[in-house]
């Protein structure tokens, strides 16, 4: 399978059953799923397992990832600081669209305990399904690649 239909899920500890609903989603949908993990309930390191799916999709080995722990905001913060990721938080679907069509995003993060498991779904659907716009939008988003250098 090529990396245009494999992707990668990571979170901590605070997320792992979403994640594992997410997975099992996507799967469904012919979604080659990397799954990083965690698998047990231990309290861990969000940063850890933000970089590590990051990577996976910096290296372009994945070409999207989906992140995360309680609010989505840590893991978010820890993705975005690998070059090359776009990474946003998002509890609505529009959010989630809005930033794959306007940002390119690579990554989209969920915050466990704030969306339930039918809103973030939804909301993993609707970034998959869109698409970047390019024009004018490709303008900005190199604006925002130049800040990495
Ligand atoms: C873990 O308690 C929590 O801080 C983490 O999941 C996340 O919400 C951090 O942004």
């Amino acid at each position: 399978m090529t990396a245009s239909k494999r992707i990668v899920l990571s979170s901590d500890h605070a997320a792992i059953d979403l994640r594992q609903a997410v997975a099992k989603h996507i799967a469904q949908q012919g979604w080659d799923v990397v799954d990083i993990g965690p698998t047990t309930p231990e309290s861990t390191h969000y940063p850890r397992h933000g970089k590590a799916a990051a990577e996976a999709v910096a290296s372009g080995d994945c070409s999207l990832g989906i992140i995360l722990c309680g609010t989505g905001q840590g893991i978010m913060m820890a993705a975005n600081k690998v070059p090359g990721i776009r990474c946003g938080v998002c509890s609505d679907a529009f959010s989630a669209r809005m930033i794959r069509q306007h940002n390119d995003a690579n990554m989209l993060s969920l915050g466990a305990r704030v969306v339930g498991e039918g809103q973030a779904l939804y909301i993993v659907d609707a970034f998959l399904d869109a698409e970047f716009e390019g024009g004018r939008h490709a303008t900005r988003v190199g604006m925002i690649e130049t800040q990495e250098d």
